[in-house]
């Protein structure tokens, strides 16, 4: 799909509306609200810095978890742009609400290369709201604050959202720099990959990725599986997986994508050995068990085992192009860590188009110290990438549609 992009625009001397996603995560200190994790604020610097130097009055929108459209100290982006303000090396003022006096005040004091952030758009029950008419009417103050709309929020494009998809009706609307290297990287793997093509997904729950495993089938190569979902394939083939996580309702489902990924000729790579433990925890007692023996009662697994990562490590070897999507364990725990950083690594040390799907594995990469110019992209969307596997239409950016 062919978007239009931010050299469409004119921009000098007006006052641009970008919807970003800077829904970072934060932990609450003694000192306050702390980022520990600033990717996605670093994402959105280009596209801003070119409206900035282009002479634009930039108004950067934004959400921040989920508050219900209940304004919140809580939700609050001050945290977000005292960071942006850091990274840009220049003052963002915040509005102290997101279409009201202090938003319009805010930007009419905005002069041409100034940044400015309105609060978190969530903090409007319009924002989210199912009702199109609710949605238009802040889509309507949204536009009147702003001459141009630039799209720049992949993590959010997924979302029929006022601030994502109505206000860029209203407006001359384009793709920011993030959303169109996202788009483009996505596209490429689900149309053009070089081959052989290999995906490895995990997480903890195989109805999530359902959608992507659909639609993935018949373009790959190879489909490596991990994480917890890798126990409903593991009991779809008859073994016993004790306690841990099955979804067994998707029994019968799995058991079809095996069928199916024989009859393409997709090598689809199952762990044949798993960590367990006796407890969800750093301290549990564990050992390795092959899938052929079988999860005990009272044990779950926790990790793919060294087996596993060796097959794993080596099926990716001569592969040009691989996505990652999901952790292959709970690798927040260090005894449970090491099938996800033998990923991480592995995805690092390959000379393929490598792409790593937002939200878990992104953070793991990170958390493992891994460089991430080392692989050829990290998404910063969470569902929209999945969404974006799963080869639906996402709303965000059909928005931005070439005529
Ligand atoms: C995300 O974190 O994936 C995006 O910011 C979207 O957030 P949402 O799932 O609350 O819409």
């Amino acid at each position: 799909m062919t978007v239009k992009q931010l050299a469409d625009l004119d921009v000098a001397g007006r006052r641009v509306f970008v919807r970003a996603d800077l829904n970072v995560p934060i932990k609450v200190t003694d000192t306050g609200r702390e980022i520990t994790d600033d990717g996605r604020i670093r994402a959105a610097l280009p596209t801003i810095k070119y409206l900035v130097d282009a002479g634009a009055k930039v108004i950067v929108a934004a959400h921040l978890g989920r508050p219900k459209g209940v304004p919140s100290d809580d939700f609050s982006l001050a945290p977000v742009a005292a960071r942006l303000s850091e990274l840009l090396g220049q003052p963002v003022v915040l509005a102290a609400d997101v279409t009201g006096a202090s938003a319009k005040a805010v930007v009419d004091a905005l002069s041409d290369g100034d940044v400015a952030m309105l609060e978190n758009v969530r903090f409007d029950p319009r924002e989210t709201s199912k009702d199109p008419a609710e949605r238009a009417e802040l889509a309507a103050e949204y536009a009147a604050l702003a001459d141009a709309y630039v799209s720049d929020g992949f993590g959010v494009v997924h979302r029929q959202q006022a601030s994502v998809t109505d206000v860029a009706e209203l407006l001359p609307a384009a793709a920011g720099y993030l959303v169109l290297k996202e788009a483009t990287v996505f596209d490429r793997v689900l149309n053009d990959p070089a081959r052989p093509y290999a995906v490895i997904l995990g997480g903890s729950k195989v109805s999530d990725k359902l959608g992507v495993i659909t639609n993935l089938l018949p373009t790959v190569d190879k489909l490596l599986i991990g994480g917890g979902m890798c126990f409903t394939f593991l009991a779809a083939q008859g073994h016993q997986v004790g306690d841990s996580l099955l979804e067994a309702d998707q029994i019968d489902t799995v058991r079809a994508i095996i069928a199916d990924a024989a009859d393409r000729g997709v090598e689809l790579l199952l762990p044949t050995d798993i960590v367990i433990a006796d407890d969800f925890s750093a301290t549990a007692n564990t050992r390795v068990v092959t899938a052929d023996e079988g999860v005990p009662g009272g044990w779950k697994g926790l990790d793919i085992g060294p087996e596993t990562i060796d097959t794993y490590v080596a099926a990716l070897a001569d592969c040009q192009t691989v996505v990652w999507n999901g952790p292959m364990g709970v690798f927040e725990l260090e005894p449970f860590a090491a099938g996800t950083r033998a990923i991480c690594q592995a995805v690092a040390d390959l000379a393929a188009m490598t792409v790593i799907g937002g939200g878990d594995s992104a953070a793991a990469y990170r958390t493992f110290g891994l460089d991430e110019a080392d692989v050829t992209h990290i998404s910063t969307g969470g569902g929209a990438s999945l969404e974006f596997l799963e080869g639906k239409t996402l709303p965000g950016i059909a928005v931005l549609r070439k005529d």
